[in-house]
Parts: C-alpha cells; structure tokens; sequence
C-alpha cells in the first residue's frame, strides 16, 4: 500500500541535518532564530549552505554583519528551539526571554549559546544565491564543542512541528575505505 505526498511536502523526508539555532548581531542587538534547512557543501575551506530569509529578523542582521553562530541544540532544548522560531527578536531578546546564556565568540561578534552542546563560528563566504533562494553560503571559521554535556542527542525537524531525536549510532568505519582521512580527529 501507498500513499501519494504532495511535492511541496518534498522537506518532510530530506531534512538535511539537525535543526539549529542561529544567533546574529552582538551586545544589545544580538538574537536568535531557529534554522531547518542547511547542509554542508564543502570540506575545504569548511562551507555550509543556510536559508535565512527576508522574513526573519536575523537576515538584516546577517546582511549587515556577514556574520553568525551556528548553535546545534539538544532534545531538551525543543520547546525553546520552537518558540524561538516562532516570535521576532526585533523588539525583544530572545536570550533572555528563553534562559539562553550569551558568551562571546573568538572570531565574529555573534555570541555562542551557552547551553548548546556545539557553536560552530561563521563568517558569509558568498551570496550569490541569496537574492533568489535566501541561500547563505557560511564559511565556519572556528567550532566550539561541550565535552561535559550530559544530553547529547540532536533533533532534526520533521517539517510539522515534530522533532526526531538522535538514536542509534551504526558503525560503518571499516568500510570508509576511499574517505579513511575522514575519519581523523
Ligand atoms: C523548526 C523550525 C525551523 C525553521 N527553519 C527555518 C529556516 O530554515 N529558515 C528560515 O529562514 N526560518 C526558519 N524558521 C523560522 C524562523 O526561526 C522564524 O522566522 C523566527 O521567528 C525568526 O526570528 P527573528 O525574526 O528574530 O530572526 C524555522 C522555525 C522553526 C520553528
């Protein structure tokens, strides 16, 4: 038995990656929005593919700046990673308002989230395809990693307002044989 799915519900199935929080701005005009659609593009230099568009508040920030935080959130951090993408950061702050902790970043002056277990540093590497798609390409120019943090699984978002946490994890290292220098620390 089969049941049709409408093409524009293409994203349902193809979530690329973990739903992320991005943070922009700095000081007194940070803030933060949640992000579904992104993917890797390249290796190196490091770039990563972002929709951000015209109708977040993040994007004037991000075309002003040419610079973001990429902050990957656990499971128990869902309900705040779904009210932040679903309220405006223009006239409130979205960190204080969800408890988030702002540190400052090495290399842009977008803040790290604290409570997320990674904060990869971004800097905008190309916008050629923002005007047509809202499509960033980011470069990461430094990644901050919690080795202490308890809760470790990511949540990818399944296009309705439901997360899928991260389970198993499926060990295929032995057959990575043309990518073995993927597999360096
Ligand atoms: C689960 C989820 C995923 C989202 N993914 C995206 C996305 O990929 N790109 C985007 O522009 N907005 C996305 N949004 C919407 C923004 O997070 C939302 O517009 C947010 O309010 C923007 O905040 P800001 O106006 O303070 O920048 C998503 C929202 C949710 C709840």
């Amino acid at each position: 038995m089969y049941q049709e799915l409408d093409p524009s519900k293409a994203y349902r199935l193809l979530e690329s990656g973990p739903v992320l929080l991005v943070t922009t701005g700095g000081g007194t005009r940070r803030n933060v929005m949640t992000m579904g659609f992104h993917m890797m593009v390249q290796h190196e230099p490091p770039l990563v593919a972002c929709v951000i568009g015209p109708w977040d508040h993040s994007y004037d920030t991000l075309q002003a700046t040419g610079e973001c935080v990429l902050a990957v959130p656990t499971v128990d951090l869902a309900e705040a990673v779904t009210k932040i993408g679903n309220c405006s950061g223009v006239n409130v702050d979205k960190f204080t308002g969800f408890g988030l902790t702002a540190q400052r970043a090495k290399t842009v002056a977008a803040p790290l989230i604290r409570e997320c277990i990674a904060n990869l540093e971004c800097r905008v590497a190309d916008t050629a395809m923002v005007e047509r798609y809202n499509l960033f390409i980011l470069e990461v120019t430094r990644i901050r990693i919690d080795t202490a943090r308890a809760e470790r699984r990511l949540i990818h978002h399944a296009g309705d307002g439901t997360f899928i946490a991260d389970g198993e994890t499926v060990d295929m290292r032995q057959h990575m044989t043309r990518w073995r220098y993927l597999m360096d620390d």
